[in-house]
């Protein structure tokens, strides 16, 4: 792990459909509800903003956001579960921020699981704030769960 911890040579890359293999793989290990190829291919051909995190040429995060007028939605974001805790969802997190401040964007929305506390807590150490709810948003065992919306100003 401390080779992890130690190498500091990350490239935050448009991503490519060469890139869609190894999104796949980290995106089933992640969610019990993956997205499909398909839904990958449709992003990076309909111009999302859509980014790669490369750690000495391995891929090891990634991030879709639609970027709609001065409005940034992420839609998804994920780091690769052995690079977790190593400040990785700060870094791409950051990165979007400076990239949406050169873009003019002035508002960043999101939707979290509430039991996702990895995530609500990353996204609140980064100054997102709570701003409503989705009942019945996302599927779950028994059903359906909530989505908590948070936002986050983008200052110039
Ligand atoms: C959410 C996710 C992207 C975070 O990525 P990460 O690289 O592990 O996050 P970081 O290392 O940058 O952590 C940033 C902050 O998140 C919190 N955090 C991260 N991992 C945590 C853990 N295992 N337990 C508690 N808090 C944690 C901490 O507050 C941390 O800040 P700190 O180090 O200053 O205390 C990652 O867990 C992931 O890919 N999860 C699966 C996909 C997912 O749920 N995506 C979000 C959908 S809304």
């Amino acid at each position: 792990m401390s080779s992890i911890q130690n190498s500091l040579v990350t490239n935050f890359l448009d991503m490519e459909e060469h890139h869609i293999p190894d999104v796949l793989v980290i995106e089933r290990d992640s969610y019990g509800y993956p997205w499909s190829e398909k839904i990958f291919y449709d992003c990076i051909n309909n111009n999302y903003f859509c980014k790669v995190l490369v750690l000495d040429n391995k891929l090891i995060g990634y991030l879709i956001t639609s970027i709609v007028q001065n409005e940034c939605h992420i839609m998804n974001l994920c780091v690769k579960k052995e690079y977790r805790n190593f400040g990785y969802g700060k870094k791409i997190l950051n990165q979007l921020f400076n990239d949406l401040i050169k873009l003019d964007c002035e508002i960043i929305f999101l939707e979290c699981r509430p039991s996702n506390e990895q995530a609500m807590k990353l996204y609140s150490s980064l100054g997102y704030n709570e701003i409503g709810k989705r009942r019945n948003y996302y599927p779950a065992p028994n059903g359906y769960e909530d989505a908590i919306i948070l936002a986050k100003n983008v200052k110039k």
